[in-house]
């Protein structure tokens, strides 16, 4: 089945491809024609037309090497998704300097490394959509209520998930405004919470803040991003686009 979105023949290289927001991105690109690059720690499994790398995508040497055998084995990069990512619970007081840097070094340093690689391929080509995944939790200062109920705080996320979060939307417009005239897009897809087993143990009241009425799917993401994807998006960058229920409006 064909998408309404043209995604026909591009190629697309998407971290975090096997994890859950990440393979629902691969599996809508793929129904919309896309050739498939699939990274994470561990090779995703691929069918057809698409491809597996494993590798630590807070590695800059491995994330060099990745965007090479991409360009290699496709011949060119149109898209790049940064699906990758870890989560980090509990209080600011408690977070520990290691955990601070495990979480950058993958939700940021990984995403810097992963933008950085392909813009040279891109730029070569004239053509390039860039989109990071960010999080409601950069812009919100977190959804725990601990003034409410303490228990809230050590359930959800903590400031150094969100510090990267917003250190990603950040690079966005950054690097929106510097390729801008390169035929090139770079935007971030910044969703709420999404049903998962993880999420569904978050405390009901999380829940009841989102107007929507519930968690978000993560269909609802891919279909975000695969549109940024798409050549008729061209005119959209250095846009951080909310998929949250109404949790956070700006
Ligand atoms: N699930 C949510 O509610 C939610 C909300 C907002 C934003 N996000 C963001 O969406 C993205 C995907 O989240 P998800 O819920 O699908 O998580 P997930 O854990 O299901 O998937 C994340 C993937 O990233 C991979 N990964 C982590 N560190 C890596 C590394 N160093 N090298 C290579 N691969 C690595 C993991 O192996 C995993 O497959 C993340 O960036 C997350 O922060 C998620």
């Amino acid at each position: 089945m064909k998408t309404r979105f043209a995604l026909d023949e591009m190629v697309m290289l998407v971290t975090g491809a096997g994890g859950m927001i990440g393979s629902a991105i691969t599996q809508r690109m793929a129904e919309g024609g896309a050739r498939l690059a699939l990274a994470d720690r561990e090779a995703p499994s691929s069918a057809g037309d698409s491809r597996s790398y494993a590798l630590d995508l807070s590695d800059a040497a491995q994330v060099r090497e990745l965007v090479d055998a991409v360009v290699h084995d496709f011949g060119r990069i149109d898209c790049l998704v940064t699906a990758a990512g870890i989560t980090s619970l509990g209080s600011f007081e408690d977070i520990s300097l290691e955990e601070w840097d495990r979480v950058h070094g993958i939700n940021l340093r990984g995403v810097f490394l992963a933008n950085q690689a392909v813009i040279a391929p891109m730029k070569a080509a004239g053509f390039g959509r860039i989109v990071n995944i960010g999080s409601v939790l950069a812009k919100n200062g977190g959804n725990p209520r601990p003034w409410i109920d303490p228990q809230e705080q050590t359930r959800a996320g903590n400031a150094a998930y969100g510090a990267a979060k917003a250190g990603v939307h950040a690079l966005t417009l950054y690097l929106a405004r510097e390729l801008a005239s390169h035929g090139i897009t770079v935007n971030a897809v910044a969703p709420g919470p999404i049903a998962s087993p993880m999420t569904n143990s978050f405390p009901t009241t999380l829940v009841q803040q989102i107007p929507a009425g519930r968690m978000g799917r993560s269909d609802e993401v891919a279909g975000m991003v695969a549109w940024l994807c798409t050549r008729e998006s061209a005119f959209v960058t250095g846009e951080i686009v909310d998929v949250n229920g109404g949790l956070w409006m700006d």
